[in-house]
C-alpha cells in the first residue's frame, strides 16, 4: 500500500483551491492513501490576539506556555481539524479528524522547557491506530498535539515535524507539505529541486526563515530516515497531475548522486 503524509498549513487552509483537490484525487488514482496532518498558525495567533498573549516564536517554533497550550488545543481541535475535515467531505473524500493525544496516537518528550516550554518531539507514533483507518478506506486528519511519553501531559508538536514524524512511523513513500507559497523561493523565484547541503546555507544566510525552517529541517530529517520524496508545494493550485509534481523537491544527499 503506497501511503502519503500530507502536511495542511493553517496558513493555507482557507484558500485551499478546487485544483489542489483535484490533485488529491490523482493521487487516489494513483493508488496513494491519503493521511493528513494540518497545522493552524494564523488561527491561533488571532485567538491568542483575544486573549492579549504574544505569539513569541524560536527558529520558527512556538514558545508554548501551559496558558499558550490550553488555546492551540482549543483552536486546533476545536476549529482547524474541523475545517479540514469539512473541506475534505464537502469534496468527496472520507476524512476523520484525530487529536494526536488520543490513543497514544503521538507521543513525544520535551525539546527543551527553559526556552520552549511544553513544545515537544515526537519519539513514538500509534501507527497501528493510522493503518486501522486507513485500511477502511478513510483519510486520518491529525491534529498535532502529543502526550508526554511518561506524564500524559499534553505537548505541542510543530505540525512539519509532526508530519514528517507520521511519515516515517508509517512507512509512508512521500510526505508533502502544503502551504501559502509555491515552494521554496529564492529572489522570489521557486527553486524546482534543492539538496540538503544547500537548504542548510539557505538557513544560514537567512534565506529560508520563520515558518519555512521547520518544515525544510523536518524534510531533511525524513529524508534521513528513508523517505523516498519529499516536497513543498502550494495549496492554491494543481501540485500533482497524475505524472508531474510542483513545488520544491528536497533532496537527501546520495539521492543526487543517483539521479
Ligand atoms: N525561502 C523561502 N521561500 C518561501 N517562503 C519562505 C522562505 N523563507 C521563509 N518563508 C516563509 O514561510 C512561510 C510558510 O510557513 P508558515 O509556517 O507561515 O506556513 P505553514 O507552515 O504553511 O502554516 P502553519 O504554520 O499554520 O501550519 C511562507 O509564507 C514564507 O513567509
Ligand atoms: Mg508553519
Amino acid at each position: 500500500m503506497k501511503k502519503i503524509v500530507i502536511k495542511c498549513g493553517g496558513s493555507i487552509l482557507d484558500e485551499l483551491t478546487p485544483s489542489f483537490f483535484a490533485s488529491l484525487k490523482e493521487l487516489q488514482n494513483d493508488g496513494y492513501q491519503l493521511v493528513f496532518v494540518h497545522g493552524g498558525g494564523p488561527d491561533i495567533n488571532k485567538m491568542l490576539s483575544m486573549y492579549q498573549v504574544e505569539p513569541e516564536f524560536h527558529n520558527g517554533l512556538r514558545k508554548t506556555t501551559e496558558e499558550t497550550l490550553e488555546v492551540v488545543e482549543l483552536v486546533l481541535s476545536g476549529q482547524t481539524n474541523r475545517k479540514l475535515v469539512q473541506k475534505l467531505t464537502e469534496n468527496g473524500f472520507q476524512a476523520i479528524g484525530l487529536n494526536g493525544s488520543d490513543g497514544g496516537l503521538l507521543q513525544a518528550d520535551f525539546i527543551d522547557k527553559d526556552s520552549l516550554g511544553f513544545v515537544g518531539e515526537i519519539i513514538k507514533v500509534n501507527d497501528e491506530l493510522v493503518s486501522i483507518l486507513i485500511q477502511e478506506s478513510m483519510i486520518p486528519v491529525i491534529t498535532p498535539i502529543a502526550v508526554h511519553k511518561a506524564t500524559g501531559h499534553k505537548l505541542n508538536i510543530n505540525a512539519d515535524y509532526a508530519a514528517a514524524a507520521v511519515a516515517s512511523a508509517i512507512g509512508a513513500e512521500q510526505c508533502i507539505f502544503v502551504t501559502d507559497v509555491k515552494g521554496i523561493l529564492v529572489e522570489e523565484k521557486l527553486v524546482h529541486s534543492v539538496e540538503k547541503e544547500q537548504v542548510e546555507k539557505y538557513i544560514e544566510d537567512g534565506t529560508i526563515y520563520g515558518g519555512m525552517i521547520p518544515k525544510v529541517t523536518s524534510a531533511m530529517s525524513a529524508l534521513d530516515k528513508g523517505l523516498s520524496s519529499v516536497m513543498i508545494v502550494s495549496g492554491k493550485a494543481a501540485f500533482f497531475n497524475g505524472k508531474e509534481w510542483k513545488g520544491t523537491k528536497i533532496i537527501g544527499k546520495e539521492w543526487s548522486y543517483n539521479e
